[in-house]
C-alpha cells in the first residue's frame, strides 16, 4: 500500500543523496510527467534545479503563460523560457508530410534544448520525467509516442552534454505520478489533463504548418475544451472527464458560409473526442448535441476565419486518434 507523505519524503531524500550539491537541468514541457518530476526535484534541491521550457509555438492557448505562472511565479522554480516559435515555423515551412513534420519538430527541439542547456556550465545532471511504462516499453515496440519521447527525452542529450541521468519517476505508473503531482501542490487541472502529443498542434494542423493556422486553431480548441469542462452528465461529471482525449483539428480548406448580408469563405475545423482505456483502440465519444451546438456556435462567432465546424465520428481502428 502506498502512503503519499512517506513516499514524498523518501523520494526527496533519495534525490538529495543522489545529486548532493550538484546542479540539475530538466526539460519542462508542461506535460504531466516532466511537471511532476520538476516539482519533486525542486522540493528536494530547490535552486540547484534549473528547468528549460522550450515553446515551439505549437502549444495550446496560453499554455506557456500557465507553465510560467505555475512553476516560476507560484512554486519559485528557476525556469529558462525559450520562445522558439519563429525557429520552428521557419524549419516547418513547405513541409506537409506528417512524419517529416514530427522529425523536424523533434530534431529542432533537441537542438534548442541543447543550446540552452549548454549554457548552464555547472550542471552535472539531466533530469527526466521517465515513468515505469516508458521503461518497460523502451526497446520494445516503437509507437509514435515512443519515438517522440525518445526525441524529446533522450535523443543523445546526456552524451553530448556529458550529464548523468536523474529519473525520479522511473518506478511509478501514471496514476501514481498524478497523485504525487497533486500531493506536491500542482493544480489538479494540470495533473489530470488529457494527453497532448510532443509535436503539439504541429500534427493537428493538416499539411503545412503556418502560424496563422496555429493561432486560429488555438482559439477554436480553447472554446471546445472550455465547453467540455462546462457540460456535465447527470452525475455531475464534466464531458472533459468523461472523454480520454479531445481536441480540435485545423483543416486547411475553405468553405462558403453566410454572415449577416455577406458571404464568407473561410477555414474548417474538426472536433475530435474519444473514449479509450489504452489509446490503442478508441471509440468516438457520443457528446451531447447541445454541447456540440454550443461549441460550433461559439467557434464560428468568436473565431473570425473559421466558418464551419465538423465532428469526427471515426473510431480507432481504422482511424487513428490524431488526424496525422
Ligand atoms: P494515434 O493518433 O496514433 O494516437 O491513435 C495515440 C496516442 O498517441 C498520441 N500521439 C503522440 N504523442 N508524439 C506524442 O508524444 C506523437 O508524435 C504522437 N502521435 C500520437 C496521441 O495524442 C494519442 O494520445
Amino acid at each position: 500500500d502506498w502512503n503519499m507523505p512517506d513516499y514524498v519524503s523518501e523520494a526527496v531524500e533519495a534525490i538529495r543523496q543522489q545529486v548532493g550539491d550538484d546542479e540539475v537541468i530538466l526539460g519542462l514541457s508542461g506535460g504531466v510527467d516532466s511537471s511532476v518530476a520538476a516539482a519533486l526535484i525542486h522540493k528536494a534541491i530547490g535552486p540547484q534545479l534549473t528547468c528549460v521550457f522550450v515553446d515551439h509555438g505549437l502549444l495550446r492557448l496560453d499554455e506557456g503563460k500557465q507553465v510560467m505562472q505555475t512553476f516560476a511565479d507560484n512554486m519559485g522554480l528557476n525556469i529558462i523560457h525559450v520562445d522558439a516559435t519563429n525557429e520552428f515555423m521557419s524549419k516547418l515551412e513547405g513541409v506537409s508530410d506528417p512524419e517529416a513534420k514530427r522529425k523536424i519538430i523533434g530534431r529542432e527541439f533537441v537542438e534548442v534544448f541543447q543550446r540552452e542547456a549548454g549554457k548552464l556550465k555547472n550542471a552535472r545532471w539531466l533530469a527526466q520525467g521517465t515513468i515505469y511504462p516508458d521503461v518497460i516499453e523502451s526497446g520494445g515496440k516503437k509507437g509514435k509516442a515512443q519515438t517522440i519521447k525518445s526525441h524529446h527525452n533522450v535523443g543523445g542529450l546526456p552524451e553530448t552534454l556529458n550529464l548523468k541521468l536523474l529519473e525520479p519517476l522511473r518506478e511509478l505508473f501514471k496514476d501514481e505520478v498524478r497523485k504525487l503531482g497533486v500531493a506536491l501542490g500542482l493544480p489538479p487541472g494540470m495533473v489530470y489533463r488529457h494527453p497532448f502529443p510532443g509535436p503539439g498542434l504541429g500534427v493537428r494542423i493538416l499539411g503545412e504548418v503556418k502560424k496563422e493556422y496555429a493561432d486560429l486553431l488555438r482559439r477554436a480548441d480553447a472554446i471546445f475544451i472550455e465547453e467540455l469542462r462546462n457540460f456535465k452528465d447527470d452525475q455531475g461529471t464534466s464531458w472533459y472527464d468523461l472523454t480520454s482525449q479531445a481536441f480540435t483539428v485545423f483543416l486547411p480548406v475553405k468553405s462558403v458560409g453566410v454572415m449577416g448580408d455577406g458571404r464568407t469563405y473561410d477555414y474548417v475545423v474538426a472536433l475530435r473526442a474519444v473514449q479509450t482505456s489504452d489509446f490503442m483502440t478508441a471509440d468516438w465519444a457520443e457528446l451531447p448535441y447541445a454541447l456540440l451546438k454550443k461549441v460550433s456556435g461559439r467557434i464560428i462567432n468568436e473565431v473570425r476565419g473559421i466558418n464551419r465546424v465538423t465532428y469526427d465520428v471515426s473510431s480507432k481502428p481504422p482511424a487513428t486518434i490524431e488526424w496525422e
